[in-house]
């Protein structure tokens, strides 16, 4: 009995407080409800906007200071309140977190802002390019340093990157090839996976995490004559076979956005192409994230000559799938005069905003607006991810020639360090390196002096500039040489000569720091060649002087730690290449998935140049000595939808651990269309102790593995005969 006032008491305590909740509620926008379901908080949203308001969220503004020199920023004052999203230049939060204010507080409905950059290999924290990251065959390095790059990136205020880079690249003339993962689609899709991961994680309205953008949707990589900007001529065939697939696994994997090339696919630009961003990407895939112009992409298409104007241009882009405009305003000064022309229908201003919004939602920045104000020691270049870098650039590194065994380095007790690299920094950071800084990166230099402290002195003459053709520096070098037991030559090329717009008409090194190896080579001393580059090279001339060659890339902020480590012995390279390296530039386009010749033996051969090229892909050496057992199927005939296995022990024969990779190709040697000569289909890397055999295995999915797409995407899987390959094994397997 006497329970009972304090039972009433509580039970009015409680109504009243629901009572006050659901006003709240009846008060608070469904939009504004963190626990509603996204799609309903889309739609809530949606009903509210009007249409000025929905066009603003498919345009993309700048702010902060603009460091990339092709792309000029507008002025960043007087952004409107109600903008969709900024290019964020800043390295650090306050400026987003202004602006967040604006639209938080200012627009009529609340929308935040979405602030993307480019953070490609890296935010501060600066990895190896992509491409030396494709070369490590070890994806879980490449997820790593992706979850490093969007931790400082949405710590320092950026919540979307334009990453990664999945251009298909067969020219190394093409500065841009730096920025992917090489000729191969089924390893570029591997990569792609790894790095949507660790962007995104489980969860993108993490803290640590940013949303990913596939790009440059798609076929970029097939400029012609490696020129950027310009046209590519790609058959239908060939975009599926070759340009979609790391798209497609990128989807799949969750990406949350993409964003559309400057390229005219055979007569349809990249940004205007419904084929390829309406039919394939959101009917097909059912991609419900959103596609981004590239910079300026909307209005090139009237230089690319299928619009008349920047209206034209706005509805034309629109129309294939765009959603958002990237700083070029055709759709903010267009897209709500063309729905009331009834050229564009209200329900694809709506689709495209939708998915907009869904990503923000995603992204949780309707409840976390702000970014939280941290030191920069709080967040950049954080212990452990120095550690990675350094782990992940040591295996990218590929070990090109080891004549006699040069290297590794031992009882040398003078080292002659010459050359245009030795002392530099900056370029070691490569092209797109964000917020890097040279000051950041460890010189090869002072790599080598800490790696040989009382082993051996380091003699130092940078005997030539990266291009400038004088030779005032080659009598000090050679003299250097002449006292040394050993010459370690670094050559390569200026982080500016890869990256956007950054064509070259050869791809061997200027013909000045060639010179250089050759005056050396007078010294009659062993020559190892450090090779840091973005791009494949032409080495033919570089190959027949040095003794050993290392291909370093462009290894970020580990800088020259990771190859005095493997001068020193203490790394055993494990890198192979991802792209093959021509012999001359006049073999481009070079790559080893091609279709057989007519005709093969002495005829359609180059004339004065071998026809095959100086490094094939997935060539790589290692101070330790592989020997490949027989191939071991689990069955030699198989039904359609069968899997069987297939295996391949490898021994570690030297007295070195080593990481080693297996390269599992297929052939389909007759086929209703030609296949390529061998297809990569999947790779394993794994450390092998010297003496020790390891089994590498590959689970052949029928369907998956030797199926071929046709011209429109679809699928096949022929009955007959199919080789599954390892270097040069190979063993045959029938599909009935
Ligand atoms: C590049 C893109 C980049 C964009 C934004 C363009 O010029 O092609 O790769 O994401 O600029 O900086």
């Amino acid at each position: 009995m006497r329970k009972r006032p304090i039972v009433l008491l509580l039970s009015l305590l409680i109504s009243s407080a629901s009572v006050q909740t659901s006003a709240k509620d009846v008060n608070k926008p469904l939009y504004k409800d963190a626990g509603a379901p996204v799609e309903k908080r889309v739609d809530d949203l949606l009903s509210r906007m009007t249409l000025e308001e929905k066009v603003y969220q498919l345009n993309q503004y700048t702010l902060g200071f603009n460091h990339n020199i092709n792309n000029l920023g507008e002025a960043v004052k007087n952004l409107p309140a109600e903008i969709g999203s900024v290019i964020y230049f800043d390295a650090d939060p306050q400026l987003r977190n202004g602006l967040q204010k604006k639209a938080m507080e200012e627009s009529r409905l609340g929308i935040p802002v979405l602030f993307g950059y480019d953070v490609i290999h890296g935010f501060r924290t600066v990895y190896p390019i992509p491409l030396a990251q494709a070369c490590s065959w070890n994806p879980a390095l490449v997820e790593q340093s992706s979850a490093v790059a969007a931790l400082e990136s949405r710590m320092s205020g950026v919540d979307w990157t334009f990453s990664p880079m999945i251009d298909i690249a067969r020219d190394g003339r093409w500065g841009r090839v730096a920025e992917g993962y090489g000729e191969d689609p089924y390893a570029t899709a591997v990569y792609t996976v790894a790095a949507v991961k660790g962007y995104q994680g489980d969860d993108l309205s993490s803290d640590r995490r940013v949303a990913a953008c596939l790009k440059h949707y798609v076929g970029y990589g097939a400029s012609e004559a490696g020129r950027d900007y310009v046209y590519t001529e790609i058959s239908r065939q060939s975009l599926w076979d070759t340009y979609l697939p790391p798209y497609e696994a990128g989807v799949k994997a969750g990406a949350a956005t993409l964003m559309s090339g400057f390229n005219d696919i055979s007569g349809i630009p990249a940004s205007a192409n419904h084929y390829t961003l309406t039919e394939i990407l959101k009917n097909r895939w059912k991609h419900d994230g959103f596609v981004v112009s590239d910079w300026g992409s909307v209005i090139q298409l009237v230089n690319q000559g299928v619009a008349a104007d920047a209206k034209e241009a706005a509805e034309k882009a629109f129309m294939a799938g765009v959603e958002m405009d990237m700083t070029d305003n055709c759709y903010q000064r267009h897209l709500a005069e063309l729905v009331k022309e009834g050229k564009v229908p209200v329900a694809n201003v709506d689709d495209a905003v939708r998915r907009v919004l869904r990503v923000k939602f995603r992204l949780g920045l309707f409840e976390h607006p702000y970014t939280k104000e941290v030191k920069q020691e709080e967040r950049l270049l954080l212990p452990e991810s120095l550690r990675a870098v350094e782990r992940m650039a040591e295996e990218t590194m590929v070990l090109l020639k080891n004549s006699d065994n040069v290297l590794p380095l031992s009882g040398m007790k003078k080292i002659a360090l010459i050359g245009p690299m030795a002392k530099n920094r900056a370029d070691l950071l490569g092209s797109w390196s964000a917020h890097g800084r040279a000051e950041d990166v460890c010189s090869i230099y002072d790599a080598m002096h800490r790696e040989f402290a009382g082993k051996a002195d380091i003699l130092y003459a940078e005997g030539c500039d990266f291009e400038d053709e004088s030779r005032g520096g080659f009598a000090e070098a050679l003299d250097l040489a002449k006292k040394a037991d050993v010459v370690v030559l670094c050559l390569g090329e200026k982080r500016g000569w890869s990256g956007e717009n950054a064509s070259r008409s050869t791809i061997a090194l200027p013909s000045v720091q060639e010179a250089l190896l050759a005056a050396l080579k007078e010294a009659g001393k062993p020559v190892v060649v450090l090779l840091a580059n973005g791009r494949p090279l032409e080495l033919v001339r570089i190959e027949k002087l040095a003794d050993a060659i290392v291909e370093m890339w462009q290894p970020g902020v580990a800088g020259g730690k990771p190859v005095a480590g493997i001068l020193s012995g203490r790394v055993n390279p494990s890198g192979k290449l991802a792209i093959t390296f021509p012999y001359m530039t006049g073999q481009i386009p070079v790559y080893y998935n091609h279709r057989s010749p007519a005709r093969e033996g002495r005829q359609g051969r180059y004339q004065d140049i071998p026809s095959t090229p100086l490094y094939d892909f997935g060539y790589g050496l290692s101070y330790t000595d592989y020997k490949y057992g027989d191939l071991k199927v689990s069955a030699d005939k198989v039904k359609r939808g069968e899997t069987l296995t297939v295996e391949i022990p490898v021994t570690n024969a030297g007295s070195r651990d080593g990481l080693e990779t297996v390269h599992w190709f297929i052939c389909d040697p007759v086929s209703s269309i030609s296949r390529p000569v061998k297809e990569l289909k999947y790779f394993e890397k794994q450390l092998i102790k010297a003496g020790e055999t390891k089994v590498f295995r590959f689970n052949v999915d029928t369907e998956r593995d030797l199926s071929f797409v046709d011209s429109d995407g679809k699928r096949f899987l022929e009955p007959g005969d199919y080789y599954l390959m390892v270097k040069d094994r190979k063993v045959r397997i029938s599909v009935e």
